[in-house]
């Protein structure tokens, strides 16, 4: 199959090299990020997790391109980035759908917009709804579609433009328990396929645990690396397995540690 655009079938490795971050004017600006140095390989699913405000929408969007660091760089293959990049996808929680647009319209937008011809962008949208399991509503539109439908479509965008890296920012925040954990598994077949570099945010331990390779837990703000996991489970993750638990209660223990210190 060619290539829908830049990137490749598979994933790239993301540098992040001591990343700062400071909002605000000079003289009275405020940390968000102190330090942060993390190297994501090719094809790795890394999930952030820790505690409201400790900055991983902020890293994220560094490692978008959507906001420089203060300090710092991010390199992708090696590459230094200046800016978005199509080798870089984004979900947010938010569904950022066009809501003027159909499903197949709103899929197809990327690789129109990178002039992609019309008969691959058909067979590109074809493959991606089918992956998100939507190939029956492709003329519906966003306001037609239930949350996690929603979150597949934005999903099946990001995929359409074949980026190497994913970036997720509590892509399944906003959905009801049951969907979310359907979602995760769609998630996780479809990174067997696809083998993307993808960085997952989430509140959730039990995601995190059940999507990484890796965990990185974040110390209260200003964010800094506190401790990474190394998830050592089979591809096919069971929720109830005794080992998933005792990551879960593990990481639980790390994360709350850093909460208490936001109460403080
Ligand atoms: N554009 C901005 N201008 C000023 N301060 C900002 C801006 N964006 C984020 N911040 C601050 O940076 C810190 C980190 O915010 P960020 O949104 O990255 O946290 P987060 O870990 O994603 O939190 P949450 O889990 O609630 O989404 C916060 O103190 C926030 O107020
Ligand atoms: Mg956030």
């Amino acid at each position: 199959m060619t290539m829908a655009g830049p990137g490749g079938a598979g994933g790239a490795r993301v540098q992040i090299e001591g990343v700062h971050k400071a909002f605000g004017l000079d003289g009275r600006s405020t940390p968000a990020l102190i330090d942060v140095s993390l190297e994501v390989q090719a094809a790795e699913l890394l999930c952030l997790l820790g505690p409201s405000g400790c900055g991983k929408s902020t890293l994220l969007n560094i490692v978008a391109g959507f906001i420089p660091p203060t300090r710092g760089r991010v390199r992708v293959d090696g590459a230094p980035i200046a800016g978005p990049g199509p080798e870089r996808g984004v979900v947010f929680q938010e569904y950022a759908l066009f809501p003027w647009l159909t499903v197949a319209q709103n899929v197809e937008f990327g690789p129109r917009l990178m002039g992609v011809p019309a008969a691959r962008r058909r067979e590109v949208v074809a493959r991606y709804l089918d992956m998100v399991g939507l190939s029956e509503h492709a003329t519906k539109f966003p306001v037609q579609l239930s949350g996690g439908m929603k979150q597949r479509v934005a999903i099946a965008r990001a995929l359409a433009n074949n980026p190497s890296i994913v970036l997720m920012d509590e892509p399944f925040g906003a959905l009801d328990a049951q969907t979310r954990e359907v979602m995760q598994e769609e998630l996780s077949r479809i990174q067997r396929v696809e083998h993307k570099t993808i960085v997952f945010v989430t509140h959730s331990i039990r995601e995190a645990v059940y999507l990484a390779d890796r965990i990185v837990v974040m110390t209260s703000s200003p964010g800094r690396v506190k401790d990474v996991f190394t998830i050592k489970l089979p591809e096919a993750r069971d929720r109830f397995a005794a080992e998933f638990t005792r990551y879960e209660s593990e990481i639980t223990r790390v994360v709350k540690e850093e909460v208490a210190k936001v109460r403080e």
